[in-house]
This record gives structure tokens, sequence and C-alpha cells, in this order.
């Protein structure tokens, strides 16, 4: 178990993270067009601002699907508990589990048996969660795991062969374009068997200046969770960044659903990362920083058809603008 690594170990784990870190952003500074990727996002000062950004009311996808799990919370966990037996609820991209939250009280008063599994790229969210939610929740068994999605499944399979149920929340699948996220779904069917199910959150389609005006807020905060990147790879892998010479510039394609995000420069100038790295940049040159894509619910249901699982049920906020759908695996 975790709590037995010795600190040397753990040194080692983070400097295998850091190593990945490092990889990731030259190869995707030194491509063309540039482009980071959005998983890194979330270190401590992303996740509290993405925090930040899910209190703002122009960021409607929270709101949205807080008011189907709040409204919809009996419907969803019968569904979810079907014929009784023992399940692992296994949680991909936990953040503050508050979703989720509305679905764990709600098992536990039906006294049904389960473990709490969430899985988080950050490890301060699941130090977090592992903390306060048994405080929060009594009863409730948690495991919680630290690392990439199905590397952390594999092991989820190893701890027990119960049942899985896996929560994909908040819209997380539009991080990835179309094609990758029917890769992934397929990839999440190979780590699960015949009647483990996916409860999935999807923003849907809708009036592209709703969707546009939540990935470009009044105050500023997406722009700063996007610059924040820039400033953690100054943090963490030694780089010059002067972020004043960045512009956020957020897009929406109502045709195709792609909410896109890019860093402009807005100078010609250079970087350097650590010692050994030099990225140039041109005024106007863009860094591809992130994809939110939005869906419509027929295509949801065909997702989930083209990756092996049958959808057997969706629920909807008031306005439709979002959706939380039960797949089972064929
Ligand atoms: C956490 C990936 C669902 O894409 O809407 C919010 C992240 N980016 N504002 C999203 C995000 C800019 C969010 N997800």
């Amino acid at each position: 178990m975790d709590s037995t690594l010795t600190q040397s170990e753990l040194n080692e784990a983070s400097k295998i993270k850091n190593d990945q870190f490092y990889t990731d952003v030259i190869t995707g500074l030194s491509s063309s067009p540039k482009r980071l990727n959005s998983k890194y996002f979330y270190d401590a000062v992303g996740d509290k601002l993405f925090q930040d950004l899910m209190n703002n009311p122009e960021y409607y996808p929270t709101n949205c699907e807080l008011e189907i799990f709040s409204k919809k919370t009996a419907e969803i966990t019968d569904a979810i508990i079907t014929d009784g037996n023992a399940f692992d609820l296994i949680e991909l991209g936990a953040g503050d589990a508050m979703k989720s939250t509305y679905l764990l009280k709600y098992l536990l008063a039906q006294k049904a048996e389960f473990t709490y599994l969430p899985i988080d790229i950050s490890d301060n969210v699941i130090s977090y969660l592992t903390i306060t939610l048994p405080v929060t929740l009594p009863g409730l068994n948690i495991t919680g795991l630290n690392g990439e999605y199905f590397h952390m499944l594999e092991k989820a399979a190893a701890i027990s062969p119960r049942r899985k149920v896996v929560l994909f929340l908040g819209s997380n699948i539009g991080n990835m374009p179309v094609n990758d996220a029917l890769e992934f779904c397929r990839e999440l069917r190979r780590h699960l068997s015949p009647g483990d199910m996916v409860l999935i959150g999807m923003d849907l389609k809708k009036n592209p200046k709703v969707v546009l005006a939540a990935y470009n807020d009044k105050e500023g905060i997406t722009k700063r969770f996007n610059l924040n990147l820039l400033e953690r790879i100054n943090r963490e892998l030694n780089g010059n960044f002067d972020v004043s010479k960045f512009d956020h510039y957020p897009t929406y394609d109502p045709e195709t659903g792609a909410c896109k995000s890019y860093l402009i420069s807005t100078v010609d100038q250079q970087v350097t990362i650590g010692d050994k790295e030099t990225i140039s940049f041109l005024k106007d040159e863009y860094i591809y920083m992130e994809i939110s894509q939005k869906f419509t619910p027929q295509q949801a249901a065909q997702m989930a058809e083209s990756a092996g699982f049958k959808q057997v049920d969706e629920f909807f906020d008031s306005k439709k603008w979002f959706t939380d759908a039960i797949w089972v695996a064929s």
C-alpha cells in the first residue's frame, strides 16, 4: 500500500512524473503547430482555479450536472444498484467529488455494499478526498488511486473482482477530440466485463454564445487557468515564460461542437525551459491548449454503441444543456 512507501521511493515516483511532464511539454512545444496537454492544467494552483470556475455562474456545466444529480438521485442510484450485489464505484477524474457525493450519500442510506475508488491525476485531489470524505460520509469505504485512468483501472481490478460501476462525469470525455474519445470508450470497455456500467456526463450542443461565455468568463478565470500551465512549467521545469506576453483565445464552432482554447504569443519571443531547451515564438503564433467537445444526445448513444456498450438510461437538466447517460457493457 502507498502508506508504506519510503521517502526515497516517493521522490523517485515524483521524479518519473516530472520527467513525463518535461518530455510532453518539450514534444508539444517543438511541434508545429505548438500544443500543450490540458491534463497538465491540474496542479495545486490549477485545481483551485478550476474550483473557482465551477463556482462561476458563466461556467454552466457544473450547475447543470449538479441539478441532474440532486433531482434524479434515486433514479440514477437505483439504476446503479441493479440486483443489489456488492460493487466497486470507480470515479475517473474525481475532482472535489461534489457531484458523486449526492450518489454516495444515497447509496450509504440504502445500505448498498460498495467501495468508492476515486481516480485522479492530481495527488492533491486524492489525498484531500481520502482524508475528508470518510468524515463527511461516515461508513464510506474509500480507496484513492493517484495516476493515469487505465493504469489505475487495472489496479482497481486487481484489488477486487466485484462488479464495476465507472463514473466519468463533468464532460471530461470532451477533453478529447471526437475520435480519441471513441477510442477512449473502447479502451474503457476492454477494461470492463459484460454487465459492468458507466455513468458518463456529457456537455451538449446549445446556443453558441452560452458555450463561448463559459470558456471566456468575464472574471478571466479561464484565462488564468490556461496561463497557469505556463507558470507551472516555470515552477516545475525551470522555465521563464512571461505570461504577460500571451493572450487567451477561446473559440466555439457550433457545426462541429468543438470548443477550443489557445494561447497567442503577443510578440516575437524566446522561452527557455530547464538548461537545454529554447523555444521560439513568432508574434501571433498560437499554442493549442484544450478542447471541450460538445455533443448531441444522439452522438452520446452512438458513441456507447460503437464502443461496445448499450445506453440504458439518460438524464437531463431542465434546460437540456447537459446529459448523464448510463451505459452497460455488452
Ligand atoms: C474539466 C475538462 C470538463 O472542458 O469544460 C473548464 C475544463 N476548461 N474551463 C471543460 C475546463 C476550461 C473542463 N473539464
